[in-house]
């Protein structure tokens, strides 16, 4: 399905990003592998190349892609897949100001550069895909997180962005929302009183798989995310009382996902 496709994965060393490096690697792409320190280990079950790239520097991102281009050719496909989050702390604008602008350069940053560097060339040629691993933070709420809530949401506007500015372009953009997912991000939180699935990475690459086929933007691994979407844009007080609710629940099991930085 991507024969031949350069396709460069940022915040691949485990979960989410290897597992969307291996579809691609599978479905015939030549895969670039990034991460804070080169992700060696994933690039090399799937044959694919790995790369430091720390997101949040624009010099990094820039030197990423101009890396993977000298060795694999222009890169067709992006996946900005790096992400963080932190906890409010005692309450909503608890968090350091550090923490906040780590989470914006990450969250949303990170995107910006990529597309800073590869839109010259795709505009030339007319063509590009750029994914962006958001969240059903980026639609509906982190609750707990401030922070993750709206640079994910700021992602979510960025990819929508690329989507209506360049999609007459030939320019493809995709956003993946899910809900939670078994990867590093998630490990120790008890999801036991979750209404909703604890999904595995590579459910969210064949879903992204499957949105690239249909040519679809919203990338939703959980389409419930859909639902409560159209939920709060119907009815954003009757949706503000549930997540209230939640947060109560959440209070008594104690189990939010990110810890306070
Ligand atoms: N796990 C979930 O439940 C879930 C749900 C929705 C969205 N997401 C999003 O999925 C993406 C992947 O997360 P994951 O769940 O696979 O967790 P993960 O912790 O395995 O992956 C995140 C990766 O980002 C990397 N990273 C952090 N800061 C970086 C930086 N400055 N530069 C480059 N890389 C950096 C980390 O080293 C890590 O490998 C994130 O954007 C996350 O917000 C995760």
């Amino acid at each position: 399905m991507f024969d031949n496709q350069v396709v460069a994965v940022t915040g691949a060393s485990g979960g989410i990003g290897r597992a969307i490096g291996a579809m691609f690697a599978q479905n015939g792409g030549k895969v670039a592998l990034s991460d804070l320190s080169p992700p060696v280990e994933a690039a090399a079950g799937i044959n694919a190349k790995a790369y430091a790239c720390d997101v949040s520097s624009e010099l990094s991102v820039k030197a990423f892609i101009e890396q993977v281009e000298g060795d694999l050719g222009p890169i067709d496909v992006f996946i900005s897949n790096a992400g963080v989050g932190a906890g409010n702390g005692p309450h909503v604008a608890g968090g350091s100001n550090e923490s906040w602008e780590t989470s914006w350069q990450v969250n949303v940053m990170g995107s910006v550069y990529a597309a800073r560097a590869l839109m010259p060339g795709w505009l030339e040629r007319g063509s590009g895909r750029f994914v962006v691993t958001a969240s059903a933070a980026g639609l509906l709420n982190q609750v707990g997180s401030a922070s993750y809530s709206a640079t994910k949401h700021a992602a979510v506007s960025f990819a929508e962005s690329i989507a209506i500015e360049h999609g007459d372009q030939g320019i493809k953009s995709h956003c993946i929302c899910p809900q939670y997912v078994r990867t590093n991000m998630t490990a120790g939180v008890d999801f036991s009183g979750q209404r909703e699935k604890l999904l595995e990475p590579e459910d969210v690459a064949e879903t992204l798989r499957q949105a690239i086929r249909d040519e679809k933007f919203l990338v939703l691994p959980h389409p419930v995310a859909g639902e409560y979407y159209a939920y709060r844009a119907a009815n954003p007080d009757g949706w503000l009382d549930g997540m209230r609710k939640m947060l109560a629940k959440l209070k008594e099991t104690k189990s939010y996902i990110f810890k306070d930085s």
